[in-house]
């Protein structure tokens, strides 16, 4: 097998190509945050030159809405089309069950809401983002909070059996402001046994915006693997 920095960027670059061909004509897609995700909107700007597609974007991120700037796609917002035919994602981890963690990349609360507003959610990884369960390999849950709310909530999280660490910027000191103007705690659960009592417990703590669960949400997951790409089945 090839070394994995050798493999992992095609890897990416192949599972985004397979999302891409879901794209038709007259779509509204949600554009979403990250490597693996650029490269899908690359391939719909590509598609939409070549194939003289029309179709809308709407981006999860200042990094997708700056990317589809550059790749000439149309935007739109959720408040003209609050129905999306298609959204394409990455992933920081995938469990059996295909439910997901995000957020490293910071961009949780919006990649969720467009997904939720899309009639087919596909994700698009290398397979090192497979695991058997959320939260091994120490991989923390990314949540976004009201900076207002910090301490309260952080007592909260750790009372429900989670270790939070404020998320710090490495260009500017100080936390990392989202493109919501709130903040993130990285929180160490452990192994995630059971992501949809942990979805609620968390939403339920005030000053909590969002989750990087993603329980149940995907549609379809392209894994890139050394040699091609799988298609996961789902749990829908
Ligand atoms: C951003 C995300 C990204 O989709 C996730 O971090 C995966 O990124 P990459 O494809 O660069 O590994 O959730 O909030």
């Amino acid at each position: 097998m090839k070394p994995e920095r050798e493999w992992v960027e095609t890897a990416k670059k192949n599972a985004a190509l397979e999302a891409a061909k879901h794209v038709r004509d007259g779509f509204v897609i949600g554009l979403g945050s990250g490597s693996t995700a650029a490269y899908a909107i690359e391939e719909i700007g590509r598609k939409i030159k070549k194939e003289k597609l029309r179709v809308l974007g709407v981006p999860t991120s200042y990094q997708a809405f700056q990317l589809a700037v550059e790749n000439d796609i149309p935007l739109t917002t959720l408040e003209e089309h609050p129905e999306l035919d298609l959204a394409i994602d990455g992933a920081d981890q995938i469990d059996e069950k295909l439910n997901l963690i995000k957020g490293i990349g910071g961009a949780l609360a919006r990649e969720k809401i467009v997904a939720s507003a899309s009639k087919c959610f596909i994700i698009v990884a290398d397979e090192k983002k497979k695991v058997k369960t959320l939260g091994e390999n120490s991989q923390p849950l990314p949540i976004e909070i009201l900076p207002f709310a910090k301490t309260l909530v952080e007592k909260r999280i750790e009372k429900i059996g989670g270790k939070p660490c404020l998320r710090t910027g490495t260009g500017k000191v100080g936390p990392v402001i989202t493109d919501n103007g709130n903040i993130i705690l990285d929180v160490d659960f452990g192994l995630i046994q059971d992501p949809v009592k942990l979805e609620v417990d968390v939403k339920s703590i005030t000053g909590v915006v969002e989750t990087g669960l993603f329980v149940r949400m995907a549609d379809i997951i392209y894994l890139g693997k050394p040699s091609g790409v799988a298609r996961l089945p789902t749990a829908k």
